[in-house]
């Protein structure tokens, strides 16, 4: 096997007692904090713009970017909002609850470095409610951070004050959208906005926020520590830095995996072990439900976000589903439309009904009767109309599976043997 990880935000995972301070900081933690809080938050956020660091909660937006309109925004207003997304609820994906279960502190540095940097006073940590051991670790984490000097008022004696709170989630999907758990920390029900305004412009409680993943922020201290050079090392130059995929399915070893982004999907695939038992690749679906099926053509891609986008794919959260020879893509495929018809919030005609509907389609895809070729082109001209009408991501999802399953596996789709 020729690849190795490149742990940089796992170097600590499984290294260090993940509810010991003291340990964290002998590994070098806390000094990304010290040192941006001596600087001018704009030149902190400069340093993440240039260091090329992309959000890793799916979009792959440029985080500096985002901080930077944050911090812009509506001078007059009286508040500013960091919110933590930590719901990851995208089916095969598992990167966050590693990060906050085996090194909490490292994101929860991240979260100050990026009130500091957009002058945030109050930050909320949004947790899917399942991931007991993360909330219970991210919240010693906290405690310890107060306890330290690293939160609360007057921080380290900058003289900037930060509270961090944990909030809940209950399972819904729809909630790790960022709009939408904007309502969930108001206490409403999960329910999408419509975007503009943009989380930067009027956030939670109406007040400009910063909404980014745990994975984009654990990587902040990283790149204050060590400066934009040393980060650009790892990577490509439009995708720098590491990123830590998920890999299940039929590998010898599935888990988590962190590489430079820029490994081609075989090397990951090998990292994990290989194929199970020697089986032949057959297809991955990469990011998730809301991502796209592959086949074998697509085994030396490089994992980078635009490359991926220009070939039609998707690396979203990192996920990666592999398939073997034999194994049923309409399964899967049907796993995920059942998926979002569950999670379908039911606002918005095009998704609660295009959602059902499309269910239905792919029962009748695998039942004997109909034309099956003339299904499956319905389908995916009812996803199309789904994206172009549906409120908001969700409803513009089921077109990704479908129309890359579609587009490699239409023969198999419709024969009569899934
Ligand atoms: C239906 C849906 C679910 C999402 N779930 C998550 C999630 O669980 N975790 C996450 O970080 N981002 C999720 N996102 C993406 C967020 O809306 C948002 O882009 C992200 O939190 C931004 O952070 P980043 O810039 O650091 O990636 C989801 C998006 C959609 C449309
Ligand atoms: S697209 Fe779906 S999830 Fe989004 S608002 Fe409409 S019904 Fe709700």
């Amino acid at each position: 096997m020729s690849i190795q990880e490149t742990r940089i935000v796992l170097k600590n995972a499984g290294k260090i007692n993940p509810l010991s301070i003291d340990d964290y900081i002998r590994a070098g933690g806390y000094a990304g904090l010290r040192k941006a809080l001596q600087m001018n938050p704009a030149d902190v956020i400069d340093e993440l713009m240039e260091a090329g660091l992309r959000g890793r909660g799916g979009a792959g937006f440029s985080t500096g970017m985002k901080q930077k309109f944050t911090s812009e925004s509506c001078q007059r207003c009286p508040q500013r909002y960091v919110v933590v997304n930590a719901d990851e609820g995208e089916p095969g994906t598992f990167k966050d609850r590693i990060i906050m279960e085996q090194d909490p502190h490292l994101y929860l540095e991240g979260t100050i470095i990026a009130a500091w940097a957009i002058q945030a006073t109050q930050a909320y940590i949004y947790i899917r409610g399942e991931y007991h051991e993360s909330i219970d670790k991210t919240q010693k984490a906290i405690e310890d951070a107060y306890a330290a000097g690293f939160l609360g008022k007057n921080i380290l004696g900058s003289g900037f004050d930060l509270d961090v709170e944990i909030r809940l989630g209950a399972g819904s999907y729809l909630c790790g959208e960022e709009l939408t758990m904007l309502e969930s920390l108001e206490g409403k029900r999960g329910n999408p906005r419509i975007k503009p305004p943009f989380p930067a412009e009027k956030g939670v409680f109406g007040m400009p926020t910063l909404v980014n993943n745990v994975e984009t922020l654990a990587n902040a201290p990283l790149i204050i520590a060590n400066g934009r050079e040393w980060y650009r090392q790892f990577g490509t130059e439009r995708s720098p830095g590491t990123k830590i995929f998920t890999i299940s399915g039929q590998v010898n070893k599935p888990g988590h995996y962190e590489v430079p982004l820029g490994v081609p999907l075989q090397d990951l695939i090998d990292l994990a072990g290989g194929m199970r038992n020697g089986k032949k690749f057959k297809a991955a679906l990469l990011g998730g439900a809301a991502g796209t099926f592959v086949d074998a053509s697509m085994l030396g891609e490089k994992m980078t976000y635009d490359n991926l986008r220009e070939k039609g794919a998707t690396l979203g959260s990192g996920a990666i589903i592999v398939m073997a020879e034999g194994d049923p893509v309409y399964d899967i495929l049907h796993n995920c439309l059942r998926f979002f018809r569950h999670e379908s919030c039911g606002k918005c005609v095009p998704c609660r009904v295009g959602t059902t509907q499309l269910v239905k389609q792919a029962d009748q895809l695998k039942s004997a009767n109909g034309d099956r070729k003339k299904i499956l082109e319905q389908m995916v001209l009812e996803s199309q109309i789904m994206a172009g009408t549906s409120l908001c991501p969700l409803g513009q999802s089921p077109i990704l599976p479908l129309e890359s399953a579609a587009k490699y596996f239409s023969k198999e789709l419709c024969t009569t043997h899934h």
